[in-house]
């Protein structure tokens, strides 16, 4: 009897200890098995008093069942952890977000140019085009810049031979040219692209983008520019912003105006952003002048027009607040990903 009870007790003890599928079958064989010590109590039985066999016989009959009755349930368990283990491992947090690809998108720059672009389709402009690598002739002869204007000098323009007078545009000004020389008035377009000059520093760059507008008819007037003006301005920066006109010089243009926006960081008070005046120049304009006209063979008594030319970049960074233009081309992604 006191065997029945050790067995049990050195049972239950290397149980405790066992934690995977093959130390259970170990165990299962030590005790249960043909030689194991359950079945050598069993074979004990046929020594013992046949008053104490029925007794014996029960006790190791349920010494038999219990132990299979743990294994069972050890068996069950250790499946149970096993699976619960394999699960931890493979788990998925479906709530995470996922690991989207990053797509990329338009330069600023482009975008800007995009819009003011939109702007003039919308009031039925069309857009037209010219080289980057132009002449002296259309760079200035032909509007009407006098040969000691220093605009032609050589630290401002890059020339590509002054034997021939080919250069970088400076302006895309000769566009208007190239396009009033083709083709008859009435004339209504914006020419889109970059120009060129020798100046680096928070707000030049040696490329840059400019967008010109022209417009030619009969009786086109300083009315029409500001109109025109004011509606761009409402576009691009908001309904809030007044535009002004100050008095300014340009060879081919008479009237010439330099173009400014109300601030839209005080709203004209004054601050810093504005060198404290309330308002931001923004682009040159002007009335075509006549000696550009005769130059063209448009009568400048029959037409009249106006003309305006102003820099992307500085439009862009108006609107969005940035402080250097060098960052535009740099091309950094923390900076382009901002917009
Ligand atoms: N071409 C001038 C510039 O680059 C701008 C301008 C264009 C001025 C058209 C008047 C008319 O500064």
């Amino acid at each position: 009897m006191d065997e029945i009870e050790r067995t049990l007790e050195e049972f239950e003890h290397e149980i405790e200890n066992a934690d995977n599928l093959e130390a259970i079958k170990v165990i299962r064989v030590k005790y249960l098995g043909k030689k194991g010590k359950v079945t050598a109590l069993m074979r004990h039985l046929k020594d013992l008093p046949k008053e104490e066999k029925p007794i014996f016989g029960q006790k190791v009959n349920k010494l038999k069942n219990s132990i299979e009755e743990i294994l069972e349930k050890k068996h069950e368990e250790i499946i149970f952890k096993e699976k619960e283990s394999k699960f931890e491992k493979e788990r998925l947090d479906v709530t995470l977000p996922g690991a989207r690809k990053t797509l990329g998108h338009r330069h600023l720059i482009s975008r800007v140019l995009q819009e003011i672009e939109d702007v003039f389709l919308t009031l039925g402009y069309e857009i037209v085009e010219g080289p980057e690598i132009e002449t002296e002739y259309y760079n200035f002869d032909a509007l009407n810049t006098p040969e000691w204007h220093p605009a032609r000098d050589l630290h401002d323009t890059f020339y590509i031979s002054t034997k021939d007078g080919t250069l970088l545009r400076s302006h895309t000004s000769p566009v208007q040219v190239r396009t009033m020389k083709k083709s008859k008035p009435p004339i209504k377009i914006i020419a889109p692209g970059k120009v060129y000059r020798k100046d680096y520093d928070v707000t030049h760059l040696p490329m840059f983008h400019q967008v010109e507008g022209l417009v030619v008819g009969k009786g086109i007037s300083v009315a029409h520019l500001k109109g025109t003006l004011d509606y761009f301005v409402r576009s691009i920066f908001g309904p809030g912003r007044k535009t002004r006109l100050v008095p300014s010089f340009f060879p081919f243009t008479e009237p010439s105006f330099e173009v400014y926006v109300s601030c839209g960081i005080c709203g004209g008070k004054g601050c810093k952003s504005c060198g404290f005046t309330g308002w931001l120049e923004i682009m040159g304009a002007g009335m075509v002048d006549p000696n550009v006209f005769e130059e063209v063979g448009y009568d400048p008594e029959e037409w009249t027009g106006f003309a305006f030319g102003m820099g992307v970049e500085r439009i862009a960074m108006l609107k969005y607040n940035v402080d250097d233009i060098r960052l535009f081309p740099r091309n950094d992604v923390r900076f382009l990903e901002q917009f």
